[in-house]
């Protein structure tokens, strides 16, 4: 029997490699798509080193459909992942309408294709950040959505709701949104990881950069929210278990088990961790001292997200299974192989 092959968009980014790695050694083939816009062609190399063969890549813009049109021709898929998106909160804030554009038409490219060739399945890589400051926590696939207070994440709200629609009119079309909370470290190997251009927003890429000299101390925003520690709570989940979240929600959809043609699920730990708990965590199994200093709040943050998964856990049989100490390691060997430290 053939193997199934997944599509996946934006594969040469940070999640898109460990999933395309997770599903090669889950049994799948895969076909990359990705326009470099914010990778490299290491990454690349990277899963082929990591695997030991080559893997199919075409470097295509998903919001090209002529390029995209050439890649439905020429490979047969059922399922595409799509991760292909822009995804810095604040950029999002000065320049959206280059957020909505490349977020919504790359997305429905997709999707749309998926519709016209007849292929059935479509996993969207969605974010906690639909949750806003929630009404409660943990929270469940249930809890209800807020105002998005980024055009990001608007992006990510309204593609939700486009799979959601499209699923449930056309005929055979079945989608499944993988709410990711916050998704931290890098393949054991250190062939590949996350790698931000310029000054990172997210906190792991800073904290892993100030430990190699680049930036000369980490700022923590904010110790004065209403949380045990003072500094904001989230929920780190390791990239590798996310990427093996897709391999599962990919298997459900092949296998025809869904229980409704759109279906959701949050892919994060079930543990809130505060920012001090993290760096203290980092310092101490790698063995070093972190400059850092206490500034004020950044605007938007919300003080504490973590995610409910008793639906991942028992409609996906996935479970987060790698502890933050080796995840937090692993962050930091990424860090050194790409500076040769
Ligand atoms: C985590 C915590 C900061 C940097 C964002 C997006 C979300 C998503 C992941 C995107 C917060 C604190 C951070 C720093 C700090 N998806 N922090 N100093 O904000 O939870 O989520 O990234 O692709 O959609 O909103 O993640 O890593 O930026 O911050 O103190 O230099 O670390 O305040 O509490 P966030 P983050």
């Amino acid at each position: 029997m053939s193997k199934e092959t997944v599509l996946v968009s934006g594969g040469a980014g940070y999640i898109g490699t460990h999933t395309a790695v997770a599903l090669v050694e889950a049994g799948y083939d895969v076909v990359i798509i990705d326009n470099f816009s914010n990778s490299e062609a290491s990454a690349i190399e990277g899963v082929e080193k990591i695997l030991g063969r080559k893997v199919a890549f075409e470097q295509v813009d998903t919001c090209d459909t002529e390029a995209l049109r050439k890649v439905f021709e020429k490979y047969d898929f059922n399922t595409v992942i799509h991760f292909a998106a822009y995804k810095a909160v604040g950029e999002s804030m000065a320049e959206p309408l280059k957020y909505y554009a490349n977020n919504l038409v790359s997305f429905m490219n997709i999707v749309s294709m998926m519709k016209e060739y007849g292929r059935p399945n479509i996993l969207f890589s969605s974010s906690a950040t639909v949750y806003g400051d929630a009404e409660s926590l943990p929270v469940t696939e249930q809890t209800p959505r807020q105002p998005a207070t980024s055009p990001y994440g608007n992006t990510k709200q309204i593609a939700e709701d486009i799979l959601r629609d499209c699923c449930r009119a056309y005929e055979g079309l079945y989608g499944i949104a993988l709410r990711y909370f916050n998704p931290i470290g890098a393949h054991p190997s250190a062939l590949i990881g996350e790698l931000p251009r310029g000054v990172p927003n997210n906190l792991i890429p800073f904290v892993t950069q100030t430990a190699a000299g680049i930036r000369e101390c980490l700022s923590v925003f904010g110790n004065d929210y209403d949380t045990p520690d003072g500094t904001c709570l989230r929920d780190y989940i390791d990239v590798n278990d996310l990427a093996k979240a897709h391999v599962a929600a990919v298997a459900r959809m092949t296998g025809h088990k869904m229980d409704a043609s759109y279906e959701i699920f949050n892919v994060g730990t079930g543990r809130p961790v505060s920012v001090l708990e993290l760096l203290t965590r980092f310092e101490a199994v790698n063995d070093l001292k972190l400059p850092y200093k206490i500034v004020g709040r950044r605007p938007g943050d919300v003080p504490a997200v973590w995610a409910d998964t008793a639906l991942a856990n028992e409609v996906l049989g996935w479970k987060a299974e790698r502890s933050l100490d080796d995840t937090l390691r692993s962050a930091w060997a990424w860090e050194k192989h790409i500076r040769n430290l």
